[in-house]
């Protein structure tokens, strides 16, 4: 194990929950020397999830408090640990010192979790900065866009091949794709993927003002899922359409984006039919939080609307932070893949909204309102971590 540099403090500020529905807390915790195949960053920016809120006000899967929070980092190596077991790794040997990098990081976890100003990362969870992109705008990216690629991979079994052959049409390229909530962060990292991949019948729900922008980034066609009429309107026109599957479902592949049990997966058992696949990202929320409402979860997609899911209709529940349970992406989505489809402009990161805060923990506190308050539409909340830059 390395030692700290002379620079960096034994013990750094962290956010933490404390209890459930409190506010948050700041707590110091220990700097981890970095280990073999980690990396020792100094964390400028982070990004919030709902994931943060459904811990925060449901406790979700927070087994003991003091926990740390944050799913993203970004910032600069300070130090970096051995060359891991067996000899180098592509990963091990991009990294240098001062290097400007970013990732999913394991919240939780005390020497991982994004909202702290040092996390000892192994190197697979870190992506290089591109040229073109800032860490405010990168540190947004990578947990919705390593969901996107999970939820693609593992739950629908479409293929995404790595790096993509030249010349590649994906065998199910003209199968329709149904992704509701395209306008969630998660969303609009499916529908870029799907695109650059060659899947060109995908379909998108989402508030009308964002159907220009979800076309631009890949949809074929977009539903307002405001409108009264819009399981109608979907069922409509994939009968239109039918017959590109030559002896499957007409819509095979659903993604719900969201996880609501009346906002979404209610409208989606009139719509899957048997055959089709819907990956579900979790947890489903079966009570949405806010000042007044405790929130209610459920991590077992087969206990909601049970019955009313027809026959031969295959619900998953997504499930990204066991990623890495696939060794190819474990080894090459976040070190490479990540990084690569930013500089080549094949994913533009969301929209930013900076949340601001004169500490830390305000800005903490801040964005976890902003959650509870349902008020992010089309973009990611950013925020500082350390005050200063390197
Ligand atoms: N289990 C996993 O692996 C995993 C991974 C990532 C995320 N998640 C979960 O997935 C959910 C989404 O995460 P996120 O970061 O993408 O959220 P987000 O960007 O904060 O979601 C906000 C968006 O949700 C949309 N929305 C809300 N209700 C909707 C509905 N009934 N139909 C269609 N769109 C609706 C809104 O769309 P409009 O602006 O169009 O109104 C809004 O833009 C969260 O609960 C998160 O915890 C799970």
């Amino acid at each position: 194990m390395a030692a700290l540099p002379a620079s960096v403090p034994p013990t750094h500020p962290a956010v933490v929950i404390t209890a459930i529905r409190q506010p948050l807390e700041i707590t110091n915790l220990p700097t981890v020397p970095p280990g073999d195949g980690e990396v020792l960053i100094h964390v400028t920016w982070t990004s919030s999830s709902p994931l943060d809120l459904h811990r925060a006000d449901g406790g979700l899967l927070v087994s003991t408090t003091p926990f740390p929070m944050g799913s993203s980092f970004a910032g600069t190596v300070v130090a970096l640990g051995g060359r891991g077991r067996g000899g180098a790794s592509s990963a091990d040997s991009r990294l240098r010192v001062g290097d400007q990098v970013f990732g999913f990081a394991m919240d939780g976890s005390a020497e991982a979790a994004g909202a702290q100003t040092y996390v000892t990362q192994p190197t697979w969870r870190v992506s290089k900065l591109p040229p073109n992109l800032t860490l405010a705008e990168a540190v947004g990216v990578p947990t919705n866009l390593v969901t996107a690629f999970h939820a693609i991979t593992a739950d629908l079994g479409l293929e995404l091949p790595w790096p993509v052959p030249q010349g590649w049409t994906p065998p199910r390229a003209d199968e329709l794709v149904l992704v509701w909530g395209a306008a969630s962060s998660v969303g609009m990292y499916v529908l870029q993927v799907l695109r650059h991949w060659g899947y060109r019948n995908v379909l998108a729900v989402a508030s009308g003002k964002h159907h220009d922008s979800l076309k631009a980034l890949g949809a074929k066609e977009c539903f307002d899922y405001r409108n009264a009429g819009v399981v109608d309107e979907i069922l409509g026109y994939v009968e239109r359409v039918k017959g590109r599957v030559a002896n499957g479902p007409k819509l095979p592949s659903i993604v719900d984006c969201i996880g609501s049990k009346e906002g979404t997966l209610r409208p989606l058992t009139k719509i899957a039919e048997p055959g089709s696949n819907v990956a579900v990202m979790l947890p489903v929320i079966n009570v949405h939080a806010s000042e007044d409402q405790v929130p209610e979860y459920e991590m077992d997609v087969s206990k909601v609307l049970p019955g009313e899911w027809r026959e031969g209709v295959d619900v998953k529940g997504t499930r990204t932070h066991f990623y890495a349970r696939n060794e190819f992406f474990k080894e090459h989505l976040q070190a490479e893949i990540v990084p690569t489809l930013l500089e080549q402009g094949v994913v533009q990161p969301n929209k930013q909204r900076f949340v601001e805060g004169k500490t830390l923990l305000e800005r903490a506190q801040n964005a976890l309102n902003l959650l509870r308050s349902q008020a992010v539409s089309g973009e990611k909340l950013v925020w500082r971590v350390a005050e200063e830059e390197d």
